[in-house]
């Protein structure tokens, strides 16, 4: 039997609304923290037992629809020749954010970018979604997920979570340079999505969370022909594929015409008209993640009003608008996936 989530994203009809929240497995959770007080992040994101673990977690405490592969959109970068470390992201300690030691600035740093092979460079991953498959016996799908080169660049560039200006001068400066290193991080993201359905991901999720930095041509010209690339080659493995980034409000059409089963939103646009836009796509959001620091009867009131603003024509899929926030109660987040379960429009 198809499960709920996969129907949803083909638009097929569903018995409940499925549900599930990027970051699900993360810091507001005491079993996740208490994984990192012994564990680097990195050092987590080697571990098939670790991932399985911790990506099995939220199924087993909240009762989510489907898994998402515990991992990271930059885990590749040391295969890639790239130094990568989260800061203060060792043993315990929270807010560590990615840097790059030896950021990609000009020509020669993107031709020495080596395209990494996921089985030899990346086992613990493949092992990993195995792992999780094993670990799930059907109870939902597992996504598997890569980053957009978009975004994934602008941590290569950047050097880290420092904005978009170096990467954005590129664009207009040195237009080859930037193809280039767009042209690498597309193929990295093929092959290993590639590789993580080959191992047992049932979907897949393409993270482009910062694209809504970019303005109409530079879409066109540097992103838009990327991504159909990459939701190419997920359809043709087989599989759901579903775009993620924020404040895309403008291109919601263009991006469905790119070739993905599932757009998501962000809380910035209402969902009734990201629906009405996109007749032939499922759609995905778009709670604002920070309702959930609220109280908890606001937080499920704010989820129905947006589900009753979705509507109940088959394809959509209840998610937040950017991923769960580390001072998230549990006991929200549960309330929530409860009340999605218990939905009915009137
Ligand atoms: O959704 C999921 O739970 C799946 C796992 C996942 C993580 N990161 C785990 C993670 C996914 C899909 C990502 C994607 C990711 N990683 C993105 C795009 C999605 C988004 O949120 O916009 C980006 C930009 C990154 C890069 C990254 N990783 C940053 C900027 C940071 C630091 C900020 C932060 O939240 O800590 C990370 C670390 C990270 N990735 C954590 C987790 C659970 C926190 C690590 C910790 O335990 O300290």
């Amino acid at each position: 039997m198809t499960h709920r989530f996969i129907a949803a994203c083909r638009r097929q009809p569903v018995d409940r609304l499925p549900v599930w929240m990027m970051r699900q497995a993360g810091r507001y959770q005491p079993s996740y923290r208490a994984v990192r007080q012994k564990v680097g992040f990195l050092e987590l994101c080697r571990s098939p037992e670790l991932i399985a673990q911790v990506t099995v977690a939220p199924i087993d405490e909240f009762g989510f629809d489907a898994a998402i592969l515990f991992s990271d959109i930059l885990v590749h970068l040391p295969a890639m020749g790239l130094d990568l470390s989260f800061e203060k992201g060792e043993k315990g300690k929270g807010d560590g954010g990615p840097k790059i030691a030896n950021p990609v600035r000009n020509r020669a740093d993107v031709d020495a970018l080596k395209i990494p092979s996921p089985k030899k460079d990346l086992p613990y991953v493949l092992d990993g979604v195995r792992a999780i498959r094993t670990a799930l016996q059907g109870r939902v799908p597992l996504i598997g997920f890569v980053g957009g080169p978009f975004t994934v660049a602008s941590y290569v560039v950047e050097g880290g979570s420092q904005g978009f200006t170096r990467l954005k001068t590129m664009l207009y400066a040195e237009p080859k340079t930037a193809h280039a290193l767009f042209e690498k991080l597309t193929q990295a993201a093929i092959v290993q999505i590639e590789e993580q359905i080959a191992a047992g991901a049932e979907a897949a999720q393409i993270f482009e969370s910062w694209l809504g930095e970019l303005d109409r041509f530079d879409l066109e010209e540097f992103s838009f022909p990327y991504l159909a690339r990459i939701a190419e080659a997920v359809r043709k493995a087989g599989v759901p594929v579903i775009f993620f980034g924020t404040g895309m409000g403008g291109h919601l059409e263009r991006i469905a015409s790119l070739g993905f089963d599932v757009v998501s939103v962000d809380w910035r646009m209402p969902i009734e008209d990201a629906r009405a836009r996109l007749p032939n796509v499922a759609v995905q959001g778009n709670l604002d993640s920070t309702v959930l620091l609220g109280p908890k009867d606001v937080a499920v009131e704010r989820a129905r009003r947006i589900m009753q603003a979705a509507g109940p024509k088959p394809g959509y899929i209840f998610n937040l608008g950017h991923g769960l926030q580390p001072p998230t109660p549990v006991e929200n987040v549960k309330a929530v996936v409860d009340a999605v379960h218990a939905f009915n429009w009137k």
